[in-house]
């Protein structure tokens, strides 16, 4: 069997550039390792940028996100027991951004798939791109105790960041940048209201909470714990208790709880790897780099990544040049960097670090004071937010 573009990952970055690429008439096969409800199962990102929103118009799947999706104007910092407000849209000249669940991107792009026809390959076993260091890549797998061989033009890498495309590249050609920081988000997901109608980031004693939502009746919420935390040991009871603690009075009083729907702690880290490209096969998303959550920027840049990657190829296929895939890794990282630097300096401002003086602290309340009540400060935090334009 043979495609022009294999896809290793059915996370979003795979399943967008798959539809990218078929509505730029090229052909792709996905080999996935896990199970659709699997993929489902993950509760993840919930910003999108306006970048994304464009891309999921271009890939014929936004129907739903325009339908249920939430447009925010605005988010909210609290801190000294205040809330306040950044006006992204009348900061940033008319952008906002789409509260719409990782999920709810991934199920839309699953079902666009399936319209179109295109074979999505799951729980295929020890997935394995091969010779992409030459003109003719493979990628080898297993499926039901049987070995099959896909031939190809090029591998895309959008298997996330355990997965087996940057592990395959020869050490010597690849450069990591890593920061790993010394705590982590402990989430929930509850069928309640949300507790004020824009997200809240909260920079407390007790350390970072972030009120997020899904819809007018699901919320979503998360704690800075310590990376020593289980989440076997927080009740549901002792979650709300400790986000109540870290919120204003007022929206501590609008508080909704319930039963939790899903509970899971994640480590924050930055990490980029250099290049993103290795002759025929190129990484993409989490494949090349992780960032903390506090800017909302890991699903989105996976969106960018493919957006560029979907330029590229269109580029060699229709217009026989190479000039797109020669310069896609530049390209990518250079607004990589940007959202690296966003999103450490998000979670430097707002979260409570274990190993930071009284000095240390006192200069992130004169930063987030500065922030609110400059117009360049929130103008530079807003444009970060909503996302950067693509190049
Ligand atoms: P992934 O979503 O990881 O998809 C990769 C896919 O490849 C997966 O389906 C995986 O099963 C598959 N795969 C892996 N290895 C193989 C293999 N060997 N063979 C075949 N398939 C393979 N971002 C935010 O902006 N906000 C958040 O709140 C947030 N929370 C997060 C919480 C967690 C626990 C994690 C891990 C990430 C979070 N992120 C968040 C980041 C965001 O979800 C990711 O940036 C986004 O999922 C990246 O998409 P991706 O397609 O590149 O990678
Ligand atoms: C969500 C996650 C984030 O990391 C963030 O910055 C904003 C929202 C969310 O899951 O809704």
């Amino acid at each position: 069997m043979r495609t022009q573009v294999a896809i290793i990952g059915a996370g979003p970055a795979g399943l967008l550039l798959g539809q990218l690429l078929y509505e730029a008439g090229i052909d792709n096969i996905i080999f996935e390792q896990r199970s659709p409800d699997y993929v489902l199962g993950r509760i993840r990102a919930g910003v999108l940028e306006q970048v994304t929103v464009d891309l999921l118009a271009q890939a014929k799947a936004d129907k739903r996100m325009l339908a249920e999706g939430l447009p925010h104007d605005g988010i909210e910092l609290l801190f000294g027991g205040k809330r306040h407000r950044i006006d992204l849209h009348e900061l940033t000249g008319g952008k906002r951004v789409m509260v719409y669940g990782q999920t709810e991107v991934t199920r839309d792009l699953m079902e666009a798939r399936k319209r179109a026809g295109l074979l999505t390959v799951y729980e295929a076993q020890n997935v394995t791109p091969l010779e992409f260091g030459s003109e003719r890549p493979r990628v080898r797998y297993e499926k039901d105790g049987q070995q099959h061989e896909i031939s190809c033009d090029f591998i895309a890498g959008c298997d996330g960041f355990h997965g087996v495309c940057r592990a395959s590249i020869p050490a010597d050609s690849i450069r990591n940048y890593e920061k790993v920081y010394p705590f982590g988000w402990l989430g929930i997901l509850a069928d309640v209201p949300p507790v004020s109608h824009e997200l809240i980031y909260a920079h407390t004693e007790r350390g970072f909470a972030l009120c997020s939502q899904r819809s007018a009746t699901r919320s979503r919420y998360y704690l800075q714990v310590p990376l020593t935390d289980k989440v076997e040991n927080w009740s549901d009871e002792a979650f709300w208790d400790e986000l109540r603690l870290r919120l204003d009075p007022e929206a501590r009083a609008n508080l909704v709880t319930g039963a939790s729907l899903e509970k899971s702690i994640a480590p924050l880290r930055s990490f980029v790897s250099e290049p993103m490209r290795f002759g025929r096969m190129f990484l993409a998303g989490d494949a090349a780099h992780i960032v903390p959550p506090t800017g909302a920027k890991g699903l989105n840049l996976a969106a960018s990544d493919v957006g560029y990657l979907s330029r590229a190829f269109a580029e060699f296929y229709q217009q026989r040049s190479s000039e797109g895939i020669d310069r896609y890794s530049e390209v990518s990282l250079r607004r990589v960097w940007k959202a690296e630097r966003f999103s450490w300096w998000m979670t430097s401002l707002m979260h409570r670090f274990p190993d930071s003086g009284d000095f240390d602290r006192k200069v992130q309340e004169a930063e987030l004071d500065y922030l609110v009540h400059s117009r360049a400060g929130a103008t530079s935090l807003a444009e970060n937010y909503v996302g950067l334009p693509l190049n």
